[in-house]
């Protein structure tokens, strides 16, 4: 029988996090405050964070211990399997060897308690009681709304409305875990009334959610805001994918030539892909491609520029590639990868040439959704369809080259709620959609007059 499976034992769950600023081969560029202009300080930040994550935010250190308290709560889960993809290897009578890590076997269906998880914890030892935030396809209010019940905080989502209505379960789930979910823009801020005055049928964006969640969290009591992906807290938290990865694969004797998965703020590419990049940076030969959507081309097109990350011009402005803050990305069933920004470490390793960016059409992923489906047997996410894609691509350009090569992508998350895109796929009713320049020329202008991060 074939291992189709490769199980990490419970004692090897990786206890450290790695932090890929100590290695990078061009430092970031500070954030900046947008009031001054200068790099901003820990104190900046702290109405919406607590100091212990703004210290993480802005370490250099290789190395971060994971607490035994998060370790505890993420052995219920981890280590993830890595998985052999046999039958879609047959399917495609390549040669390659594909493998993927799976991240729907967490309680929330996907990578994002990883990082709920140490968030929810390091919020509970600062003494915060509730936690603000966003949720694009839901998938991030679920894992926080899990990690707060565990950690015994009161959570509040901001739900992005397209996704609020495709995905009432979702919502169910949050409520379940005992946290409050709003459509939004919502009446509940300043901001999203301003947003619903203007236009009552706004459709939202993770841009205009992130922005109610900040406002909330600076103008409630005990409260702070929990971020999804994007910083480099989050992205640090999910380096545990990787570093398990390269354990599962010493086991199997294997090394990855080629490392994939989707991109929305980054952080389960991160999570994947930065221990493969310290060896890469290191002299391994290794390939790591990031994949977005067409509707939202923030890698593939976008200029590298300092912005904010939210609609409302509340954060600091990061250097990062985007589209513009104001940019509203049409309702594409990918939820999760509809936000105009990047991560900045994510940014800074694409201009040094570490990673390639990529972006498909919503079409071709759903198509790769389905043959994965219907090969070994999952129903994955719309946004970790764009990872299996590039998969599939790599898979027939190994078969065209014959050469046999071994792909890794990260499954980010499972699709068993998000079956309305699949049905939208299924009944003919999805279309493909290209941001056309203009539309991105203008969304650009708001950031013209903006400080230029070095490239
Ligand atoms: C299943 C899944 N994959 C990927 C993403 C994209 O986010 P990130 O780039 O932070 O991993 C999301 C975001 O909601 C998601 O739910």
């Amino acid at each position: 029988m074939e291992t189709k499976k490769i199980f990490l034992p419970e004692k090897e769950i990786p206890r450290q996090w790695y932090n890929i600023q100590a290695d990078m081969p061009t430092p970031l560029q500070p954030p900046l405050n947008p009031a001054t202009g200068k790099p901003v300080s820990p104190e900046d930040l702290l109405p919406i964070f607590p100091m212990n994550l703004i210290e993480q935010e802005m370490s250099t250190e290789r190395w971060i211990d994971i607490p035994e308290e998060v370790l505890e709560k993420l052995i219920t889960y981890r280590p993830t399997p890595l998985q052999r993809a046999y039958a879609l290897e047959r399917y495609l009578k390549t040669p390659a060897k594909i493998y993927y890590k799976n991240e729907s076997v967490s309680p929330a269906g996907s990578h994002k308690p990883n990082t709920a998880i140490a968030q929810a914890y390091y919020n509970k030892v600062a003494g915060v009681k509730r936690l603000s935030t966003e949720t694009g396809a839901g998938q991030w209010g679920c894992a926080l709304s899990l990690a707060c019940t565990l950690f015994g905080l009161e959570c509040k989502v901001y739900m992005v409305k397209v996704s609020y209505e495709q995905k009432p379960y979702r919502q169910l789930m949050m409520k379940a875990w005992g946290a409050e979910c709003v459509s939004s823009p919502s009446r509940d801020t300043n901001f999203g009334r301003k947003v619903l005055a203007e236009d009552p049928d706004c459709s939202g964006s993770l841009g205009i959610a992130i922005s109610e969640a900040v406002e909330d969290a600076a103008t409630s009591e005990n409260t702070k805001y929990s971020l999804g992906s994007v910083l480099n807290h989050v992205m640090l938290h999910q380096t545990i994918i990787g570093l398990e990865t390269q354990k599962q694969f010493e086991i199997v004797g294997d090394y990855p030539d080629v490392v994939i998965a989707c991109v929305g703020g980054g952080s389960n590419f991160s999570g994947l892909s930065f221990p493969y990049i310290r060896d890469k940076i290191h002299g391994k030969d290794v390939q790591v491609i990031a994949v977005e959507p067409t509707a939202c081309p923030t890698v593939t097109r976008g200029p590298f520029a300092y912005d904010y990350g939210d609609t409302a011009a509340k954060t600091p402005l990061l250097p990062m590639f985007t589209l513009g803050h104001n940019f509203l990305p049409k309702p594409i069933h990918a939820g999760g990868l509809r936000y105009h920004g990047m991560s900045p470490l994510v940014s800074r390793l694409i201009l040094d040439n570490l990673v390639q960016p990529r972006a498909y059409n919503q079409l071709q992923t759903y198509k790769a959704g389905m043959i994965f489906a219907q090969t070994e047997g999952l129903i994955c996410a719309p946004e970790t369809n764009h990872a299996i894609a590039a998969a599939i691509d790599e898979a027939e350009k190994a078969r065209e080259e014959g050469v046999a090569k071994t792909i890794v992508f990260c499954l980010s998350g499972h699709g068993l709620l998000d079956l309305a895109g699949y049905d939208a796929y299924l009944s003919g009713k999805l279309t493909d959609y290209s941001l056309p320049e203009e539309e991105m020329q203008k969304s650009l202008e708001a950031i013209s007059s903006f400080p230029k991060p070095v490239v």
